[in-house]
């Protein structure tokens, strides 16, 4: 294909995130020049290998990896300047070459200290609805723009501004801290990611001088990156191929997902596109990633199809750890008849360990009815990934619809009861919680698929599942990952 022929991409996440979008996106990213991401934040986290060692990327793109690609941070990030800084280290120490490859948006959203004092004072003192954020001030730094006092990555050029701008931004959030104990918010103020007491004040709580300094220093260093990178991308359409790289997923959209239990950007296709400065029709392609047959997530928020259900949710919210479920469930296997421990189970053969927070992610059964739901923010079109990791597993369930259990609850000009079968996932979570899923069973497949390259070549049990995944959620799953390594793919 030549250079001019190769479509636009983009590549979302249709569950809550991690479903392996990192090796699809260095996939895509050969026959791209441009790599760009458009939402979300330090929130994300993806492994980058650089010769022998691996390391956790939150904000560069995958992409700057690979000699004389662009990559891009586009104006819907919201970009703490530490973290890209840190992550600015590691490349250089690498030897990898950044400067004139890394662009950042001069309208991107800034991560304050402030917010990450907030996004953790308020999750840490929630009674109910905690969220489980990763504290990566991701929350309130996104309600700062929409509340029209925010800063963007432009005003760390401008000293004048910086402080004056930082005055106003806190002056109300001072007001909100004289609320909550201060012992607490000292011992935020001392965390590491917030500069290990560096903008803490006694009388103030937050240092504006102290801020006003870091910043303009990190405006010092990022200065020959920042540029109106939405200019850039929209005169590159139909002459340069672009790659847009999503975040999260498109259950964890403030405006499609599991609502409240959702991070704050929209991490659907339009979100994505906006975040960038480009419209819809300037993507040609849009893949959506989804695990299957399980599934995951991180955080609080409804789940119908975790296995072990409540029990699970708990054991992973309440600190567990990789080492502790080593230490204290290090008999389980596909064998299990306990759905707590089949879950642990799976989560040691995914490898279902948050690469931001390190936390152990709930394992469920992939669910069609959500599938379906972010299909029609997305499109049909999806990679299927970790195929592998079930391969031995005796049955294997798909959720195709749910009994609903809560109380009788109004949901537009529906009425839904007690023990009424669901067809249509409904994503806002006081239904969502109350919902059981009802399973297909299909027999799974014995043997290692992590070295077939051909569909015809996969056992059949496993092309009957994903065949019924396609049906039951209206997807065309027209690319198949069977293991970590780029080579590991199927294309149909
Ligand atoms: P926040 O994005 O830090 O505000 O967190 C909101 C919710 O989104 C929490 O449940 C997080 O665990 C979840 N979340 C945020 N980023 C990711 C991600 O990259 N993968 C999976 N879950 C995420």
């Amino acid at each position: 294909m030549k250079r001019k022929e190769i479509p636009n991409r983009a590549v979302v996440s249709t569950q809550w995130g991690d479903e392996g979008k990192g090796k699809i996106v260095d996939v895509f990213a050969e026959e791209a020049d441009i790599i760009a991401r458009g939402t979300g934040g330090a929130n994300a986290g993806h492994t980058i290998r650089i010769g022998e060692r691996e390391f956790i990327f939150h904000l560069v793109p995958a992409g700057i990896i690979r000699p004389k690609k662009v990559n891009i941070i586009g104006n819907g990030v919201v970009l703490d300047p530490r973290v890209l800084c840190e992550e600015l280290d590691i490349l250089r120490h690498a030897g990898i070459e950044y400067e004139s490859r890394l662009l950042l948006a001069l309208n991107a959203k800034l991560v304050l200290p402030q917010h990450l004092l907030l996004d953790r004072v308020s999750d840490s003192s929630a009674k109910s609805g905690k969220i489980g954020t990763t504290g990566r001030g991701i929350g309130p730094a996104y309600a700062d723009h929409y509340s029209r006092i925010g800063l963007t990555i432009n005003d760390l050029l401008n000293p004048h501004l910086l402080e004056e701008k930082l005055e106003r931004n806190l002056r109300e959030k001072r007001l909100l801290l004289r609320e909550c104990d201060p012992e607490v918010i000292k011992k935020i103020m001392w965390h590491s990611h917030l500069g290990s007491g560096q903008f803490y004040s006694e009388n103030d709580f937050l240092d504006v001088q102290a801020i006003t300094k870091a910043y303009l220093a990190y405006g010092r260093r990022l200065a020959p990156l920042i540029c109106d990178t939405d200019n850039y991308l929209r005169a590159a359409v139909g002459h340069r191929p672009i790659l847009l790289e999503g975040a999260q997923g498109t259950l964890l959209s403030v405006d499609y997902g599991t609502y409240p239990f959702v991070t704050s950007s929209d991490c659907g296709i339009e979100g994505l596109v906006k975040g960038v400065g480009l419209r819809t029709p300037d993507i040609q392609e849009v893949w959506g990633i989804a695990k299957a047959p399980y599934m995951t997530r991180v955080g609080e928020g409804p789940f119908p199809t975790e296995m072990g259900g409540e029990r699970s949710a708990h054991w992973c919210g309440n600190g567990a750890t990789c080492k502790t479920e080593r230490e204290q469930y290090s008999q389980v296997s596909f064998e299990s008849e306990n759905e707590l421990e089949f879950g642990i189970a799976v989560r040691f053969a995914g490898k279902e360990y948050g690469a931001t927070t390190g936390r152990p992610r709930r394992t469920g059964w992939v669910d069609t009815l959500l599938l379906k739901l972010a299909t029609t923010v997305n499109g049909p079109d999806v990679i299927l990934t970790k195929l592998d990791v079930l391969s031995g597993c005796k049955t294997i369930k798909i959720c195709t619809a749910y009994q609903y259990d809560g109380p009788q609850v109004r949901w537009g000009m529906d009425t839904l009861y007690k023990g009424e079968t669901l067809r249509k996932a409904i994503p806002n979570s006081e239904v969502l919680e109350h919902c059981k899923p009802i399973y297909e069973l299909f027999p799974g497949w014995k043997q290692d698929i992590t070295g077939i390259r051909r569909w015809r070549e996969l056992p059949p049990e496993l092309k009957h599942i994903i065949h019924a995944i396609e049906e039951k959620a209206g997807v065309n799953a027209r690319i198949l990952s069977v293991g970590p390594d780029r080579s590991q793919m199927i294309f149909r």
